[in-house]
């Protein structure tokens, strides 16, 4: 029996068990998939634990997708760009770390038959997921990257690993197409981001990686104002999707069954 996990801190809320382990049933593969809560100091266990064969596969999670990369022998270009690892494996007895982020809120746009060549995209945020959303803008070859944070310093240290984006004052909202929230703001029921929504034009396309709760104020009141809406559910289901088809080697389905699994949870 293979065995994969998750790891992070908090963990609970990782819907990550539930979709592999559908996909594992689905295609009668002897494996289990659990979550576990770690610490910065069980790190180094968890990479041995691969290094030795009693798991076979990990996904990282917040906080940890950045500073597990001091563990890890060989980083795939992906991983490398981005900074940021979400999925682990052993290959050749070399522990290789992946990111699925890209290419999960790539395929999420491209699922939606949004085309984003030539649109001008705003990134709220500058935590871990954001170089991977950078790149994923990037090679759906978005013509600008705007980038704001509360925190200024933390958007100019990404600055500095993307020399082409532009960086603005947290609360000044610029002329954009598409708008993605990558902040923690929403995660709490009641959570509001800051945005006057009232000089933002029309028809513009509001995204959120935040997937629970499902509707976020910040797509509430987009919605609200007749703008396009998106949560982050598929870009977490394609970056499992991703994750899955590598350790494997099975491309599972994403169908009305999947989506519903996460749908109703
Ligand atoms: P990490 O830095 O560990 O990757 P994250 O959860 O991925 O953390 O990122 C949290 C993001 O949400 C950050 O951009 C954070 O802004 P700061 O850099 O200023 O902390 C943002 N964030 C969290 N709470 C916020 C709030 N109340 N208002 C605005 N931005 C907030």
């Amino acid at each position: 029996m293979k065995k994969y996990l998750v790891i992070g801190n908090p963990i609970e809320h990782s819907l990550s068990p539930e979709l592999h382990n559908f996909w594992i049933k689905k295609n009668n593969i002897k494996a289990k998939y659990e979550k576990m809560k770690i610490g910065y100091s069980d790190i180094e266990k968890v990479i041995l634990n691969v290094k030795n064969g009693s798991i076979d596969g990990v996904n990282v999670t917040v906080p940890y997708k950045k500073a597990i990369i001091s563990y890890i022998d060989h980083l795939t270009p992906e991983a490398e760009k981005s900074k940021s690892v979400n999925t682990i494996y052993k290959d050749n007895n070399k522990i290789v770390g992946h990111n699925t982020d890209i290419a999960g809120f790539e395929l999420s746009l491209r699922n939606l038959k949004y085309n984003l060549k030539g649109k001008k995209a705003l990134i709220l945020g500058a935590g871990g997921v954001v170089p991977s959303i950078i790149l994923a803008l990037r090679n759906m070859q978005a013509s600008e990257i705007v980038l704001t944070n509360r925190t200024m310093k933390k958007a100019e240290e990404i600055k500095l690993f993307f020399s082409n984006i532009k960086i603005i004052e947290w609360g000044k909202i610029e002329n954009f197409d598409i708008i993605i929230n990558a902040t923690s703001v929403g995660l709490k029921k009641n959570d509001e981001l800051k945005i006057n929504y009232e000089n933002l034009g029309s028809n513009k396309f509001f995204f959120d990686i935040i997937y629970n709760p499902k509707e976020t104020n910040f797509l509430k009141k987009a919605k609200q104002l007749g703008h396009k809406t998106e949560n982050g559910m598929m870009m977490f289901i394609y970056q499992a999707h991703q994750a899955f088809t590598l350790w494997h080697k099975i491309m599972p389905k994403i169908d009305d069954e999947t989506i519903k699994l996460i749908k109703d949870d």
